[in-house]
């Protein structure tokens, strides 16, 4: 590689999200806090820029923006590839991999076994413990643990559970090509008893992925718990390709009850549009949380990536982000309990690099208008727009007066939308170049976004996080204008506020 395409291959490496130094990623893995510290294992490939080898890669941080890469923490090997999972702090020893005063990590992960395998083709659940707290993994030579005989049974995410049922660990898992989540629990995480399944629900463009399983109290009430169940799917999304969807409902230690199915069975494909999605952007994909956040915060991590163009996007030596971790919450909107969601990581942290710019309730005529002064590529956007005669009006991001990342209110189609068509490298894939949109109601006539851009994203959380999109764009290094826009009539701005992380 020569020093040039190096330099321009790097602009896109961002700065507040996480990539690997020079290798493949997709799905988030193991989630943790432990020790004081935030885990994020991946998967991974160690020898190449796209998927192939599965192994769990691993980095840590103190704050959820910035990262260590450490040595890939599970490898595959001739019997298997190592799919997604989770990782649990056993306490009370409960498998026995540690002692009763040095409890151990247990990683609960798919065996994807090979031909030529034990088990050739089979998907099944395994084991892996760490005593060292999560720097080297020892797989469980009794594995696999959790064998039922399917090439599409993967992705456990395990739990521990305490409630009127009892106390012991919760296993969910899918059946992909089946949509369904699948239920198990144990009391020494080697031995498995099937519980009871969940779905078709609402969306089923694609096979089911990635499941997680959580409480959060409703508005903030202690005493008001619900259960959510979220569901990754591929393809399926509201824009197409790879997307999360949620349940929220009630668990009673043996099955999930959703309160906030719309179809059961096979989709509804002209109701894509009422069921729930945790992001509605092209990329946000595999979405899970944290296990032992401190202060019981749920904080999730995506991959912020779409398979249907995945392995084609034009970074290197390294290929996929993470998306920001965010914490997520239940509220109650329009009578309804809906996750509502924003950035986790300690920006405050960063407040020493920042610069900022300002502008208050300022109209905006008919066209497009470079705010000077508040260029910028890697940036946080809080701004409130009210609408005006304009049929469409918001921001351009990463601009250049010729590219740039539209990000937009369609004030009477009731939609956010972010048009990435003319966003800089687009035709390194033909699914990629995309107008996209997700539902989105004023309040009082106004609309509030916060957006993060970096160097290969935006990440817009609207109305206090109620909706989100999530896309990747690959815009020239030079492309750093901030511009607001309003087409066929006015808007204002009543505040608009940029804060400069480079
Ligand atoms: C989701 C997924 C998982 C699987 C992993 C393999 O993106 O397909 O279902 O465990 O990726 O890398």
């Amino acid at each position: 590689m020569t020093a040039a395409t190096a330099t321009t291959a790097e602009t896109f490496r961002p700065a507040l999200h996480y990539a690997a130094r020079n290798t493949w990623l997709n799905d988030p893995n193991g989630l943790i806090f432990h020790d004081g510290v935030y885990h994020l294992y991946y998967q991974n490939n160690p020898l190449d820029n796209v998927w192939g080898n599965m192994s769990w890669g691993h980095a840590t941080s103190p704050d959820l923006l910035t990262w260590t890469e450490h040595p890939v923490a599970i490898a595959c090997d001739e019997e298997e590839d190592i799919f997604s999972g989770s990782i649990v702090f056993d306490r009370d020893n409960s498998s026995g991999f540690g002692t009763d005063s040095a409890p151990a990590l247990v990683a609960v992960y798919t065996s994807a076994f090979k031909q030529g395998s034990a088990h050739p083709g089979i998907q099944a659940q395994s084991l892996a413990y760490s005593r060292d707290g999560g720097y080297t993994w020892t797989k469980h030579t009794a594995n696999p643990v959790l064998n039922r005989g399917s090439a599409e049974f993967r992705d456990p995410k395990v739990i521990w559970y305490d409630g009127a049922a009892g106390s012991y660990w919760v296993m969910v898992a899918v059946e992909a090509t089946d949509f369904q989540v699948v239920l198990y629990k144990s009391y020494d995480l080697s031995s498995w008893e099937l519980l009871s399944t969940f779905g078709p629900a609402n969306a089923t463009g694609g096979v089911w992925e990635c499941p997680d399983l959580f409480t959060l109290p409703v508005d903030g009430d202690p005493g008001n718990l619900k259960w959510v169940l979220t569901v990754n799917l591929n393809p399926g999304g509201p824009n197409s390709g790879s997307a999360g969807q949620y349940f929220v409902g009630d668990f009673d230690g043996t099955t999930f009850t959703s309160a906030t199915t719309v179809t059961e069975g096979p989709q509804d494909p002209d109701r894509l549009g009422e069921y729930q999605w945790l992001d509605w952007g092209r990329d946000y994909y595999a979405a899970v949380s944290f296990s032992d956040a401190p202060e019981n915060r749920r904080l999730m991590i995506a991959w912020m990536n779409n398979w249907e163009y995945a392995n084609h996007i034009p970074t290197s030596p390294w290929r996929s982000p993470m998306t920001l971790a965010r914490e997520i919450s239940l509220h109650t909107v329009g009578g309804n309990p809906r996750l509502v969601q924003k950035a986790a990581g300690d920006f405050a942290s960063l407040a020493g690099l920042a610069r900022t710019f300002s502008l208050m309730d300022t109209e905006i005529s008919d066209g497009t208008h470079i705010l000077d002064g508040a260029a910028g590529t890697v940036q946080r956007i809080d701004v409130t727009l009210t609408c005006g005669s304009a049929t469409e009006f918001g921001l351009i991001v990463r601009g250049d007066g010729d590219q740039g990342t539209r990000i937009g209110i369609r004030h009477l189609d009731g939609a956010l939308i972010v048009d990435r068509r003319n966003s800089g490298q687009t035709d390194f894939h033909e699914a990629f170049a995309s107008i996209d949109s997700a539902p989105l109601q004023a309040a009082n006539g106004s609309y509030e976004l916060t957006i993060y851009v970096d160097h290969c994203s935006v990440e817009i959380f609207a109305q206090g996080g109620q909706v989100t999109m999530t896309e990747l764009i690959f815009p020239a290094p030079g492309s750093s204008d901030l511009a607001v826009y309003a087409s066929g009539g006015t808007a204002t701005i009543n505040s608009l506020h940029v804060t400069q992380y480079s």
